[in-house]
């Protein structure tokens, strides 16, 4: 989901950082460094000052020649490379007997859509079936609505049905796939599609589990919640599940005109972006304050067991979590990495306590329940912490105003507050390099900082006005439970012919803006995605940067070369390959968005008509991308 600047989410407003900026002599001096002493410290070797890590990745060598910036509403692929449409928005994902066709007019109801594929695509995993390269599940989440091109009239009338319709939209797919006479394509019906909602019932786990900040109405216990919605990026476990981070959830919630700390402290307002409090009493947190609290979690699906239950795994901590990302230290606990994406929010990382076991889902079913919490902060030296959320340890005491770690974890900014922990430039996907053990973020952007009252660039963040954003990225001290890492930025986004210091950056190749998805393919690639807002592109400091798109990085080199452009005023956001690397699925989402995010239905593709050639709704849709020699892609 790309932001435009004016409507996101910006309720930081802890005083953390000032404070151990200026109690620190040496981070005061370093935070003094110029913009260009900042920029030049960059791709200065991570490894060297980290004893005991192994060396940094030898990156492969990129095979491909770059495609173009463009403003073309079309989507290419390099010279030798073809991409086909999978998988589209309203495609049905073939549960038995019940496959509805899509109707390009908005017409389908709620119930069509409970057995379609949701809107805006965005993270998926391939999870290949009896290991093969050639069949295989398709996990992804829909991560929000454009209600204007769901519905026929759009939004120019309002009802129970229409709130039912954009909630079975939202949320997770589960559809199996296979590349058959050369082509992949759903396979359909299939006992394994499902389709997870904003109203499937799931269960809670962790220590959040049956909390009193978790109980309502409807659910007594505080131990099943319905749905789970805002879904942005997605992690595969080493144990073969699906992790889906519950990103934006305040937009969904009416807040009212009284808004409590805690409601502040989470962005909600007083009414939701949705308008689903209007028809679903859940979503008026003023009749169900502790409705929103269900939210803003990692949520567990195993796609490999039809009959599995999603669970909240609540130990992660809750968060405007972008997504989840999982390492195995060398003894097999698990280590889950994820980050907040809203303005001057927190980066996090969860470690097991227990040994991940061979079995799949079912034998890790309590894994991510009993851990450690940590927060980032980032020094200005090179150096970083990680500082426990463990209730009863500093400030997160009874007397601090966390009754227990259920609590500890339900309000983890406010703890993260009060350990401070460094306030970011929206962190969005991570990504874990299986060679070295580097660790990389996307900060997406975050055009406050620096502004009036606002965080001041510091180290880690180092731009004011940050409008095209970065990729850091950090080596643990040890192994991935260190409590200690070092860091640096891969590179700062933008490009060289602004006059601005802070909009030119420091890419060496292919010039791009706002990273967003982020992953490592088998070679030890790292693929980027973009996610530019409407508001921002082909114009002032973005004049250049084109549709967004999707490069491959090279990280010892620190080389980005531009591998994929989309339609115009989408996002490209998620990636995923066959085992055998010959085929890559990428997700397409909301092609033709609006400056408002929502399209107007007399006009539903008057910025895109992708991926239809004639007229008709715009679709977020999976996109095929294989090598026309069949050979692994990138090389
Ligand atoms: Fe859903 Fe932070 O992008
Ligand atoms: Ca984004
Ligand atoms: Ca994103």
């Amino acid at each position: 989901m790309a932001k435009d600047f004016d409507s996101m989410e910006d309720s930081n407003r802890s005083s953390n950082p000032d404070i151990h900026s200026v109690s620190d002599p040496a981070r005061r001096s370093v935070l003094q460094l110029s913009l260009g002493a900042a920029l030049g410290a960059l791709f200065a070797p991570l490894t060297s000052g980290c004893a005991g890590m192994a060396a940094g990745s030898s990156g492969p060598k990129l095979g491909f020649k770059a495609v173009p910036a463009t403003s073309d509403d079309t989507l290419v692929v390099p010279e030798g490379y073809v991409a086909s449409v999978l998988a589209a928005w309203g495609e049905p994902i073939g549960v038995a007997g019940n496959m509805p066709a899509w109707r390009p007019d908005g017409s389908n109801s709620a119930a069509d859509q409970e057995a379609q594929m949701g809107m805006h695509h965005d993270g998926i995993h391939f999870y290949a079936l009896e290991g093969s390269s050639a069949r295989g599940l398709l996990v992804m989440n829909h991560e929000y609505t454009d209600d204007g091109l769901l519905h026929t009239d759009g939004m120019k009338t309002w009802s129970a049905d229409k709130v039912k319709k954009a909630q079975a939209a939202h949320g997770v797919s589960v559809i199996e796939v296979e590349l058959k006479d050369g082509r992949w394509q759903m396979v359909r019906p299939s006992r394994h599609a499902r389709r997870f909602t904003a109203y499937t019932p799931m269960t809670v786990g962790g220590p959040a589990a049956g909390h009193a900040l978790m109980r309502t109405a409807a659910d007594p216990a505080g131990r099943t919640v319905l749905g789970t919605l805002n879904n942005c990026a997605s992690g595969k476990t080493p144990w073969g599940t699906y992790l889906t981070g519950e990103e934006n959830f305040a937009f969904y919630f009416d807040g009212g005109d009284k808004l409590d700390a805690h409601q502040q402290r989470w962005g909600l307002r007083k009414t939701g972006t949705y308008r689903w409090g209007e028809h679903d009493e859940r979503f008026d947190a003023v009749k169900h304050p502790n409705e929103p609290n269900r939210f803003g979690w990692v949520v567990e699906i195993d796609p490999l067991d039809p009959s599995s239950t999603p669970v909240k795994r609540t130990a992660i901590g809750r968060a405007a979590h972008e997504g989840a990302w999982v390492a195995l230290t060398k003894d097999g606990r698990a280590v889950v990495y994820s980050g907040e994406d809203a303005r001057f929010e927190y980066i996090y990382k969860f470690v097991s306590r227990d040994k991940m076991q061979p079995g799949g889902g079912r034998a890790n079913r309590e894994l991510l329940d009993h851990g450690t919490l940590y927060v980032a902060r980032f020094d200005a030296d090179g150096s970083g912490r990680w500082l426990p959320l463990v209730h009863g340890q500093g400030p997160l005491t009874a007397a601090g105003g966390f009754a227990d770690q259920g609590e500890v974890v339900i309000k983890s900014r406010q703890a993260s507050d009060a350990l401070g922990a460094t306030k970011m430039d929206r962190p969005e996907w991570l990504a874990i390099d299986a060679r070295s053990g580097e660790i990389y973020c996307t900060l997406t952007n975050n055009s406050s900082r620096g502004a009036p009252n606002m965080p001041a660039p510091d180290a880690a963040n180092p731009r004011a006005n940050n409008v095209m954003g970065s990729i850091i990225r950090w080596q643990e001290g040890g192994d991935f439970d260190a409590t200690g890492f070092r860091w640096n930025h891969l590179v700062l986004a933008g490009d060289p012919a602004n006059t601005r210091a802070e909009a030119r950056g420091n890419i060496k190749g292919d010039i791009f803006a706002c990273p967003d998805g982020l992953a490592f393919d088998a070679r030890g690639v790292l693929w980027v995605q973009t996610d530019a807002h409407a508001t921002q592109m082909y114009k002032g400091e973005f004049v250049n940067v084109g549709n967004n798109q999707m490069l491959a990085c090279d990280v010892a080199t620190g080389e980005m070369r531009r591998f994929l452009t989309g339609p115009v005023n989408c996002e490209v956001t998620g990636v995923t390959w066959t085992p055998d690397g010959t085929t890559m699925f990428v997700n397409i989402q909301h092609p033709g968005e609006t400056p408002s995010d929502r399209s107007d239905p007399a006009e539903p593709s008057k910025f895109s008509k992708w991926p239809n050639a004639a007229p008709g709704r715009p679709r977020s849709a999976t996109v095929v991308v294989r090598r026309t020699d069949g050979g692994v892609i990138g090389t």
